[in-house]
């Protein structure tokens, strides 16, 4: 992003303020590099990014060290196109050889097996029946080595269930989380990403998200179904002493009923 030009709906780019607003890239590949190593006792090297839209994750992991590979997977040739001239710009040569970006269906899609598969920002929500999220889970399965771990996140509790809109207010545009509508006969849930600017300009619908709301126990479901064999489930604890939830994410079977959770989820192919 150019920090001299005030950012406005005209000049700003919507993947870069996503980028700073939803994503914490840093974090999800510590998580994937720390969870995999209490799992398996060694380094995890390779990872298969599904959904990865503008690949910050498989930049981020080929940039930690150089023993790192990564395939990025969208379905969107012109969201590669973006996050083939971002890794340009941000990567050396040798980082930029390390990453395959690949125009596929997460769910059917065959790539080299994989330390691990990742697919976060609840990406994997596009599949709206049992049948179509076990087939992207088993593809998952098969894409992974035999100590492999495929991790996921979540997010729920009653909030997830409302119709409501949530603003984040950063320095130079605010962040609104429009969850637009909500049938609680199907769990069909639409999102969308709206961002307001000083100027009082908009970019209305940035993205829209047309989910289906899946619970963790479904999920646990449809995980074991496709053969994974142990599925953790990973929540944040309440800090009393700052008032807030942990950023660090616990290994829990049973947790508070809060509004509004986040979890990841680690399932493992042994
Ligand atoms: C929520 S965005 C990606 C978010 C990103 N993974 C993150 O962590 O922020 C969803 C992306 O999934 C892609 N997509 C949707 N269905 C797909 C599918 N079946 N296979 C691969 N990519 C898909 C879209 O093109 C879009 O770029």
């Amino acid at each position: 992003m150019t920090k001299k030009l005030k950012l406005t709906a005209k000049t700003a780019n919507k993947y870069d303020l996503y980028e700073l607003s939803v994503q914490n890239v840093d974090f999800e590949v510590e998580f994937i590099s720390k969870t995999f190593k209490k799992y398996n006792k060694s380094e995890c090297n390779s990872v298969r990014e599904d959904f990865c839209a503008s690949a910050k994750i498989s930049s981020a992991w080929v940039q930690n060290s150089s023993n790192n590979t990564a395939y990025a997977i969208d379905l969107d040739e012109n969201i590669l196109q973006f996050a083939k001239k971002e890794c340009l710009n941000s990567l050396g040569e040798d980082e930029f050889n390390r990453i395959k970006l690949i125009k596929g269906n997460s769910q059917t899609k065959q790539t080299p097996k994989v330390d691990c598969v990742s697919a976060f920002n609840f990406s994997y929500w596009v599949f709206h029946n049992r049948k179509d999220l076990v087939k992207y889970f088993k593809n998952s399965y098969k894409n992974l080595k035999p100590k492999g771990l495929l991790m996921l996140d979540a997010f729920g509790g009653y909030e997830a269930h409302q119709e409501l809109e949530e603003k984040t207010k950063y320095k130079d545009f605010t962040y609104c989380w429009d969850q637009h509508s909500f049938n609680p006969i199907t769990n069909y849930i639409t999102c969308h990403i709206h961002f307001e600017f000083n100027d009082g300009s908009v970019i209305k619908k940035a993205f829209e998200y047309n989910w289906r709301l899946w619970s963790l126990p479904e999920i646990k479901e449809c995980l074991t179904e496709a053969g994974f064999k142990s599925i953790d489930i990973y929540m944040q604890r309440w800090d009393y002493k700052n008032n807030q939830e942990t950023e660090k994410f616990y290994r829990m079977t049973k947790c508070d009923a809060d509004p509004g959770w986040i979890a990841y989820i680690v399932a493992s192919k042994y």
